[in-house]
């Protein structure tokens, strides 16, 4: 089980971070993938743009391979039992414990003005997100980690005081290590809010891609032999391999140990190859958006399989509370 904000967007690093792994999941295990609406209503009380950011998240999610037949993809708000196991779950959270959690001290920090117990209580609901199909296995960065402790930590205390009806969740990666990918700009990973000419995003058009790429910094290049690379080469080299084929990844190793290479040439082929790869996911996104009824059907589907699961484990939740006269 996991959930993903619907905050637009998303970019190379989600890609080859988050979604290969659902993609991946989605084949091993009974998953269910939920746009967190609900979630967003913490810091961002104006819904406007809610709908089409919603229709975002989903579409960019199938366009990289997320099947709805496959998962219950679905949506926060339209599994109500969400609700009401939030609520149980209140009881059971300490606010003293909430509030050392580090994403509640970064949004007091930054929103002063909207500290709002939702705010406060962000764990508690996605604890709720994960127990309701009493998942075991979360991917999830980490970020996150501080957050399942919490959904742990209810378990543990719903188990204990009326009886045993949750797993404890952990955080799921199939790599070892998350791929990272670096940001165009030589510093750190690709992220939405940094820098936005340093980041690819799946809505990229082709023009913007190259133009981007082909700003990455490059020096003279090397004149010693087989010299180590400098981090803002090495990034190019990184983001290489992750789209281009094995022999231009080769090639261009190859004249770099020798000190023939031509930085102007590898990014121009690096660029075509990026294009070549988001394009076709680009278009996909853009064709889904323009389906709505599609798009209904999907949300319609996933809520339909995340209900029943979320059903019988709050039958069970009632039963242990004693909620059953
Ligand atoms: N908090 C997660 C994030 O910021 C999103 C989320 C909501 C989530 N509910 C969840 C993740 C349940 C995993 C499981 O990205």
């Amino acid at each position: 089980m996991s959930g993903i904000r619907p905050t637009g967007f998303l970019h190379l690093g989600n890609y080859f971070g988050a979604i290969r792994n659902y993609v991946k999941m989605q084949e091993d295990f009974d998953c269910y993938f939920m746009v967190a609406d609900l979630h967003s209503l913490t810091t961002h009380p104006d819904t406007k743009q809610l709908k089409a950011n919603v229709h975002r998240v989903l579409a960019e999610n199938i366009a990289c391979g997320l099947d709805p037949d496959k998962v219950a993809l679905y949506c926060q708000s339209h599994v109500y039992e969400t609700a009401e196991l939030y609520l149980y779950l209140n009881m059971l959270a300490y606010t003293g414990e909430l509030e050392k959690t580090v994403t509640f001290k970064d949004k007091v920090r930054q929103n002063p003005d909207n500290i709002n117990a939702g705010l406060l209580t962000y764990p508690v609901l996605m604890s709720a997100d994960i127990l309701l199909h009493r998942a075991r296995y979360v991917p999830v960065g980490k970020d996150q980690e501080q957050h399942l402790e919490f959904a742990r930590t209810y378990v543990n205390r719903f188990n204990h005081r009326y009886g045993v009806v949750f797993p404890e969740p952990y955080a799921f990666n199939y790599n070892q290590e998350l791929v990272k990918v670096p940001s165009l700009d030589g510093s750190g990973k690709m992220s939405k809010s940094e820098n936005q000419m340093a980041t690819l995003f799946l809505a990229d058009e082709d023009e913007v891609i190259r133009k981007k790429v082909m700003k990455t910094k490059t020096d003279q290049g090397p004149t010693i032999l087989n010299s180590p690379k400098p981090d803002y080469i090495e990034n190019i080299f990184g983001l290489m391999k992750l789209v281009s084929a094995e022999e231009v990844m080769a090639k261009f190793e190859t004249d770099y140990d020798n000190c023939t290479i031509r930085y102007g040439d590898m990014k121009k082929q690096l660029a075509e190859d990026m294009v070549n790869f988001i394009a076709p996911i680009r278009n996909k996104i853009n064709a889904i958006l323009n389906d709505e009824p599609f798009l209904k059907d999907v949300m319609e589907k996933g809520a339909v399989k995340a209900r029943i699961s979320a059903k019988a484990t709050m039958k069970l939740v009632r039963e242990a509370i004693g909620l059953n006269y």
